[in-house]
């Protein structure tokens, strides 16, 4: 006899993991980044089918209108990884300790980066090479995935005399390669390389065993990362990336809906009747009569007020103008 078939439970979507990057590399493939800071975005990004999702710093500038990533505190960090957490529940999603949350001490990166994974995340990013390699060591020791971020680092925007193109010479590249050995050799599963030449990318890519992710580095690595407002086009502000495509015009598109729904209030076309709840026509009738009654009390109070003022304006103010409303 035959067996019934056995009904299949929908399958949960696949969580991405380290090991499903490393398969993504070693099958050629290129992972997909994106920047996110809310629950929407992590949801809409999900459907696209989009694997990897950084909960960055650049929030500072993108969502709270600081002039540069210095200014996000780890409370306000935690609060968009939570709300990324909640709406990605198949990506890779990697929480990016902020200014200040790692540079002090190991004490301070382990107990922030795993704020992050209490939060959710799968791994933290923090800036720089060499010079944190003890950090990062301090983290994956404590058993947490540690992105690298190398290039153009914009905590040091400072030291490096603004937001410029990294990596222009081969002794300049050499230097970052250390850097990624650097990290590598603490632990690191991964390494992200911000506005670097694509041949610099690739020399470095080619010298180390680490995931190598993209942003502003070309095609030559492992997977490619964007702010998201960046490709939405709803980022305010002057900077405008040269390796920034631009998918969408939301900034216009926002703005024109604002500006229609103040139009249609001023003219009273918002609300319209389909925005109107229905109710019993009898309980309609029976709540109009007792508005009719109370405006008409209403307009009574007021004129016997009126007369009373009247009577009660001082004889010596009458016929000049008050220099106050009277009531
Ligand atoms: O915070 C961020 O979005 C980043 C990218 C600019 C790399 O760190």
């Amino acid at each position: 006899m035959s067996q019934p078939a056995l009904a299949l439970a929908p399958t949960a979507p696949k969580k991405v993991t380290v090991a499903t990057l490393a398969s993504y590399k070693a099958r050629g493939r290129s992972a997909v980044f994106l920047t996110a800071y809310d629950y929407p975005t992590a949801v809409f990004a999900e459907r696209a089918g989009v694997e990897m999702l950084l909960v960055g710093d650049s929030a500072a500038m993108t969502v709270l209108g600081h002039p540069n990533t210095l200014g996000v505190s780890m409370e306000e960090m935690l609060i968009f990884a939570r709300a990324v957490c909640r709406g990605a529940k198949r990506a890779f999603v990697v929480g990016d300790l902020p200014f200040l949350s790692y540079q002090a001490s190991d004490a301070d990166a382990v107990r922030n980066a795993g704020a992050f994974l209490i939060a959710g995340c799968d791994a933290v990013k923090c800036e720089g090479g060499a010079r944190i390699a003890g950090r990062v060591r301090a983290m994956t020791d404590a058993g947490i995935a540690v992105m690298g971020h190398l290039g153009l680092t914009p905590q040091s925007q400072a030291q490096l005399g603004g937001y410029r193109v990294q990596g222009k010479t081969l002794a300049a590249v050499q230097r970052l390669t250390e850097d990624a050995l650097a990290l590598q050799e603490a632990g690191a599963f991964a390494v992200l390389l911000e506005a670097l030449p694509a041949e610099a990318a690739a020399y470095v890519r080619e010298r180390v065993d680490l995931l190598v992710y993209g942003i502003g580095a070309g095609p030559h690595v492992d997977g490619q990362l964007v702010i998201s407002h960046d490709i939405l086009g709803s980022f305010v502000g002057d900077i405008r990336p040269r390796f920034v495509r631009r998918y969408a015009e939301l900034d216009t598109e926002i703005e024109r809906a604002f500006r229609s729904y103040a139009d249609d209030v001023r003219a009273g076309r918002f609300p319209g009747p389909e925005h109107l709840y229905p109710i019993e026509p009898a309980h309609e009738a029976e709540i109009r009569s007792a508005r009719a009654c109370h405006s008409e009390e209403r307009s009574d109070k007021e004129s016997a007020l009126d007369s009373r003022v009247k009577v009660q304006t001082p004889r010596r103010y009458a016929g000049t103008t008050p220099l106050a409303p009277t009531l």
